[in-house]
């Protein structure tokens, strides 16, 4: 029986994974340790509006089981010593140098946490893949656990996170599958055995699929793909319900409600964001072509390509219905984070819109309730398009969206926060500059309501 799990990673994978875990298994003791100390502090801090991740339900659920069964610490060999299982929640961004530059995963932090574990363990342990990872990394994981020779036993398991920011804990609680691949062996089957046991503490054990590791890797990459697709087909016909005259949210609507297709990841969008979609795409893309099978790539490459022509064409059309010039205007930029109800900024539209904007001499004045202004500035300064200092120059962060709104040219809805729709959108009017613009990103406000106060809105995926 696991009775004390070590999780290497407290990012928004690991954190809110090992919260839920400890809510729901007062028998095991979790601990979970990182490199990053400030991530470390910030976990600890007595204050949770402090946690280094917004998610909903998460602080309750850190503050019932911290320092109980619940730890966050820096003392990674201690961490894994004492561990029957360990889960490798680290972050496995694109290369951005090398063999698979701009497409492949990077393994370089997986790689050092099994270094790190082959060098300090002493007892036989099971290693979990949590981290999104190329299919056959558990081979390579493998290849450095088994060969340090000190007589130590690893099985190494695929147990792939399916969770959503801003949903997490719901989706944690309530999964509507867990997936667990290991090897087709004695001390295999032992391992996958034992990690279903700690899953069964809260779900009933049809729900948790039992695989070999190769097809738990590569469901994940599938599912990503699968959900990413939807958001790039519905945004294909949103271009085109823009010049048909259609409306997209109702041609959602329309083909949601047949059961094959389903209602959900319908939602037409300025793009999609987040640390997986893009990442594990371009992943499958690598994977599929070194195996030579272009025609694979090609197909899955698309939904990319459509990805990065929407969050083109929404900034090129601010652009042209700003009178084909934005230079020195004002814009103000409603939401930074890739999806509601997340501080996560990864991938996201915002970031892109904001950049061609900048490219084109905007001023831009951002509110997001979520995000920090440092986060913003590093977001802006990772694209490398211009200096630090021009980003510092062009851009205001603002803790209040009035403010943020006023003296404008236009309003940009980048995130679906639920409290963008609540505002006074008359009072911003009046204190915008004229003729005022919204462009809606995510087709959350109420158009007919908008115009009747005087803006000129442009919403996505909705014809005139
Ligand atoms: C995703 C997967 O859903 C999850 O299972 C996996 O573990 C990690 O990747 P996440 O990236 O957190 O989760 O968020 P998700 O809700 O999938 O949204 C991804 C992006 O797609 C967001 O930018 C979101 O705004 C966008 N999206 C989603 C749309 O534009 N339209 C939709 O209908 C749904
Ligand atoms: P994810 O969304 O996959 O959880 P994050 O970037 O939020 O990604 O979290 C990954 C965490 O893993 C980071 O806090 C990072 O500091 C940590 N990390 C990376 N490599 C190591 C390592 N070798 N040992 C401990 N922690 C690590």
């Amino acid at each position: 029986m696991i009775k004390n799990i070590c999780c290497i990673g407290a990012g928004y994978v690991g954190g809110p994974t090992m919260a839920v875990i400890a809510n729901k298994c007062p028998h095991i003791k979790v601990n979970v340790v990182d490199l990053n100390k400030q991530r470390i502090l910030d976990w600890n801090d007595e204050d949770l509006d402090k946690l280094p991740i917004y998610e909903p339900g998460l602080s309750t659920i850190v503050s019932r089981n911290r320092n109980k069964n619940l730890f966050f610490s820096t003392d990674v060999d201690k961490a894994i010593q004492e561990a029957d299982a360990i889960f490798i929640s680290v972050n496995t961004p694109t290369k951005t140098y090398g063999v698979g530059k701009g497409m492949a995963a990077d393994l370089k932090y997986i790689e050092l946490c099994a270094r790190q574990i082959a060098k300090v363990a002493t007892s036989d342990k099971i290693i979990i893949e949590k981290s999104t990872l190329p299919v056959r990394t558990a081979e390579a994981i493998s290849n450095i656990l088994k060969n340090t020779g000190n007589g130590v036993n690893f099985q190494i398991l695929s147990n792939p996170e399916f969770l959503a920011e801003g949903t997490a804990i719901d989706d944690l609680f309530n999964p509507d599958r867990v997936l667990i691949g290991g090897e087709d062996t004695i001390k295999g089957r032992e391992a996958i055995n034992k990690l279903t046991e700690v899953y069964a503490n809260w779900l009933p054990r049809e729900k948790i699929l039992q695989t070999n590791v190769w097809s738990s890797e590569l469901s994940k990459l599938t599912a990503n793909a699968f959900l990413a697709q939807r958001v790039s087909s519905i945004n294909a016909m949103s271009e085109l319900c823009e010049h048909t005259g259609a409306d997209i949210s109702e041609v959602s609507k329309a083909i949601g409600t047949d059961s094959r297709i389903g209602s959900k990841f319908l939602k037409a969008s300025v793009g999609f964001g987040g640390s997986c979609f893009q990442k594990d795409i371009l992943n499958l893309v690598y994977i599929a072509k070194s195996y030579g099978l272009d025609a694979v790539a090609d197909y899955w490459e698309q939904v990319i390509l459509m990805n990065d022509h929407q969050k083109r064409r929404f900034a090129s059309n601010i652009v042209k219905t700003l009178f084909n010039t934005v230079s020195g205007k004002k814009i103000a930029i409603l939401g930074w984070a890739f999806k509601k109800d997340t501080n996560d900024t990864r991938e996201s539209s915002a970031i892109y819109v904001a950049d061609e904007l900048l490219n084109e001499r905007a001023e831009l004045k951002i509110y997001d309730p979520k995000v920090k202004e440092s986060k913003i500035l590093n977001d802006l300064n990772y694209l490398n398009t211009r200096s630090s200092q021009d980003n510092i120059n062009l851009i205001t962060t603002l803790n209040d969206p009035y403010e943020t709104c006023k003296a404008t040219h236009a309003v940009a809805v980048l995130t679906e926060w639920d409290e963008f729709k609540a505002y006074d959108w008359k009072k911003i009017y009046d204190s915008m500059l004229k003729p005022a613009f919204i462009f809606d990103g995510r087709s959350i406000l109420n158009v007919q309501v908008l115009e009747k106060i005087g803006f000129k809105v442009y919403s996505i995926g909705k014809g005139n």
